[in-house]
């Protein structure tokens, strides 16, 4: 199960990415915002305490830029967040850096290229190379 959250920047891309999930048959829950005005800081909590917590495998986060949002949610302790605007960015936010939460910018892109962006995201595994895993250690050391 994945969680989606956005505030009001994120929410028309979120809309069309939800749609996009159903689509493809993953199971997804919007945590809000219904489209009013709201701060990003709260969603990105709501969502990655969760995620951190283990109740949604990953989450995908969207402001208007994806800078705020994405600066919050790597606040929350166990939150990998990664802010990605190709699919290149999202295949190795998932490759090098076990990103467990994808955030992107509804002013930013398009949504043809953020549905790839979603899908290269959803599809990558964790390489598990020994190097890549050694440096995320020491990235979550860093909150100790
Ligand atoms: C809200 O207007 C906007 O500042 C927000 O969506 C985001 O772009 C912040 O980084």
């Amino acid at each position: 199960m994945i969680a989606i959250a956005s505030d009001h920047g994120g929410y028309a891309l979120k809309l069309e990415i939800i749609q996009h999930l159903k689509d493809r048959g993953v199971q997804v829950e919007d945590l809000g915002c219904d489209g009013e005005r709201v701060d990003y800081p709260d969603y990105a909590e709501k969502l990655c305490k969760a995620v951190a917590a283990g109740q949604y495998e990953r989450g995908i986060l969207l402001c208007g830029t994806g800078i705020g949002i994405s600066i919050a949610a790597n606040k929350v302790h166990g939150i990998r967040a990664a802010l990605c605007g190709d699919c290149y960015s999202a295949e190795m936010s998932r490759q090098h850096n076990d990103a467990n939460v994808l955030c992107l910018g509804g002013r930013v892109l398009g949504p043809e290229l953020a549905k790839k962006i979603v899908d290269t995201y959803l599809d990558t595994p964790f390489s598990f190379g020994e190097s890549h895993s050694r440096r995320i250690a020491k990235i979550m050391a860093l909150e100790k």
